[in-house]
């Protein structure tokens, strides 16, 4: 259970970027609270998928809207800046790349923008507790990052429950996000657990109304959280 807002983030890796003005639109009107973005460099993670040009596209195509920002690269301090600049309203980065966590996070957050801290599924929250006042957001990712389309790997569920009721404890602001596998099944599962921030790629996308998948899995979301 969560006492956070809840937000459906859709993945824009998910969607059909040859068309990304159109699908810009689509999210926009989908209702939606947030628009997630993967940056993958092809060092971190086995893929690459697009930079810093995709961020300012999706600013300057979505006005206001939330960007959520995942930078899947092996030094995140390195390209934070700029992603600040071509318009990210939160950077997430990884606590298992190459740079000192504390620091990047520091900095972001200096800069005026929220901060985010990624797990991979096999990192232990022990390595992520002592960060948490830095953090406007804990993503525990529940797959292996680098694609989209995998499944759900319901492992993370416990690790999730311990964080909710870590930061309860500590009595900080910082919201749990998921990411990867997440349908409205899974969605419901993480919200139990204790997340409040959905990131669904290939599930949302291919449905044939966004709007009604983005409306259907907030649905099941709440009705986890109530009963959860
Ligand atoms: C995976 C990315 C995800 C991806 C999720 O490495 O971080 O954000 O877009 O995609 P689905 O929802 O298809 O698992
Ligand atoms: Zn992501």
């Amino acid at each position: 259970m969560t006492n956070r807002p809840l937000i459906v983030a859709p993945s824009i890796l998910g969607a059909d970027l040859g068309r990304i003005e159109a699908e810009a639109k689509r999210i926009q009107e989908s209702g939606a609270e947030w628009v997630h973005v993967d940056i993958m460099d092809g060092h971190f993670v086995p893929n690459i998928s697009f930079g810093v040009n995709m961020v300012r596209t999706l600013r300057r195509l979505m006005g206001e809207a939330t960007l959520d920002v995942h930078l899947m690269i092996e030094q995140p301090d390195r390209y934070a800046n700029e992603f600040i600049e071509a318009g990210a309203d939160c950077l997430n980065i990884h606590l298992e790349a190459r740079h000192q966590s504390a620091r990047t996070l520091a900095s972001i957050r200096e800069k005026g923008c929220r901060t985010g801290l990624a797990l991979n599924p096999a990192t232990l929250l022990k390595h992520a507790v002592p960060l948490l006042p830095l953090c406007d957001q804990l993503l525990c990712m529940t797959v292996n990052p680098g694609f989209g389309g995998q499944p759900f790997l319901s492992e993370v569920l416990p690790k999730i429950r311990e964080a909710r009721e870590i930061i309860l404890r500590q009595n900080v602001q910082v919201d749990i996000s998921v990411d990867g596998g997440i349908n409205n099944e899974t969605a419901a599962q993480c919200v139990a657990s204790g997340a409040n921030i959905l990131v669904s790629g290939s599930y949302l996308f291919s449905q044939p109304d966004l709007t009604k998948a983005v409306t259907a899995m907030r649905s099941a979301a709440t009705a986890a959280n109530v009963s959860g």
